[in-house]
Order: structure tokens, then C-alpha cells, then sequence
């Protein structure tokens, strides 16, 4: 079993799915913990799930590095396998990373390179794209510039705003998550510097 340990800041719709998955275990992963840097309403995925949780929000530190090495204390408690940031919407000091990389991953709603940042949705839309999507990378000590691992293209209708357009991405962005950590869980991807 792959011991995951996801952190989020949102709703956790991808970790809902993670952890929907991970009820078979067929599928090889154990969710182990899920963090966040909030009192996130997708915590109470976790609850209902039995797992673990943790609060470790930054306003209690003097420094970024203070609140990314408590922060890593809480994850390496769990000892994963791999760290999963799905929805969480704060850069990592180079601390936290370093300490975890190749085994950490994120999704983000765009294609990367283009559209880094919290606002890619938007940023998609505002540049007139006719389509975007989802990417699975490697987390490095840039906002969104680690190596790809997987990408899926989602097309832009007419009459699309930020929220539609989001949730038809979250829907793609699901699955692709959980046919990711199932290929990392199984050995047929494995995560290299
Ligand atoms: C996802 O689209 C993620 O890529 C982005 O924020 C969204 C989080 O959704 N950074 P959820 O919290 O998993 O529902």
C-alpha cells in the first residue's frame, strides 16, 4: 500500500475522490493523513473517511520557513510514500520541498507552462484559448514550473465562465488524479528526479 498523505486548502474535491478510491483496496492506496493551511471544509472529507487531519496555518509563524518546517513535521509524521498537494493554494518554501521532492506532486487547472498561478481558470478564458486543461507535475521551488507528469485537454465552450469552465475541468482533473497516484501506487510510474 502507498501511504498518501494529501494536503488542500478548499473544498477537496480531489481528495474526495482520492479517498473514494482508495476504499478499494485494489486500487493500493492509504490515505494516511490529509493537512491544510486552513480550517478547510474539505477536512471533513477526511473525518468521514477516518483519517487524520492537521490545521497548520501560517499567520501562526513569524517566517514562511517556520510555518513550511512545521508543516513538514506534521506531514513526515505519517511517514508517506507520497505527498499529493490537490487544491492547495499556498508555494512551499524550498524546505518543505526539498525535504519531500521527487514525492511530491500537484494538480493545477491549466496546460503548463501556460497559466501558472491561482488564477489559470481565468487566465485561460481572458486569453481567449479555445482550450485548456489539467496537469499532474512534479512540485518545485517555482509556482507551477515543475516537470509534468500528465496533461489532459479540456475544450473551452462558448458561453463559458470561470465557474463552468472549473467544474468541467475538476471533473477530468479527478480522475486523472486518481489514475496518477493508481500508476505511481502500482509501480508502472515511477517518480525521478
Ligand atoms: C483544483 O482545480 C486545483 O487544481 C486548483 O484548485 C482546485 C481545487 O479543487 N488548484 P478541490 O478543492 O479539490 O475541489
Amino acid at each position: 500500500m502507498l501511504k498518501v498523505v494529501v494536503l488542500i486548502s478548499g473544498g477537496g474535491s480531489n481528495l474526495l475522490a482520492l479517498l473514494k478510491a482508495s476504499a478499494n483496496p485494489l486500487y493500493g492506496i492509504r490515505i494516511v493523513a490529509v493537512g491544510a493551511d486552513k480550517p478547510a471544509p474539505g477536512l471533513e472529507h477526511a473525518e468521514l473517511f477516518d483519517v487524520d487531519t492537521f490545521v497548520v496555518e501560517p499567520g501562526r509563524f513569524s517566517t514562511r520557513e517556520a510555518w513550511a518546517e512545521k508543516l513538514l513535521s506534521n506531514v513526515q509524521h505519517f511517514e508517506p510514500d507520497l505527498v499529493v498537494l490537490a487544491g492547495f493554494m499556498r508555494i512551499l518554501p524550498a524546505n518543505f520541498v526539498d525535504a519531500l521532492a521527487p514525492k511530491l506532486i500537484n494538480t493545477h487547472p491549466s496546460l503548463l507552462p501556460k497559466y501558472p498561478g491561482a488564477h489559470a481558470v481565468a487566465d485561460a478564458l481572458a486569453a481567449g484559448e479555445s482550450e485548456t486543461g489539467v496537469t499532474i507535475h512534479y512540485v518545485d521551488n517555482g509556482v507551477d514550473t515543475g516537470k509534468p507528469i500528465v496533461q489532459q485537454r479540456v475544450a473551452i465552450e462558448p458561453g463559458d465562465d470561470e465557474t463552468k469552465l472549473h467544474e468541467r475541468i475538476k471533473v477530468v482533473e479527478r480522475d486523472l488524479l486518481v489514475q496518477t497516484v493508481g500508476k505511481i501506487a502500482d509501480g508502472s510510474l515511477q517518480l525521478i528526479h
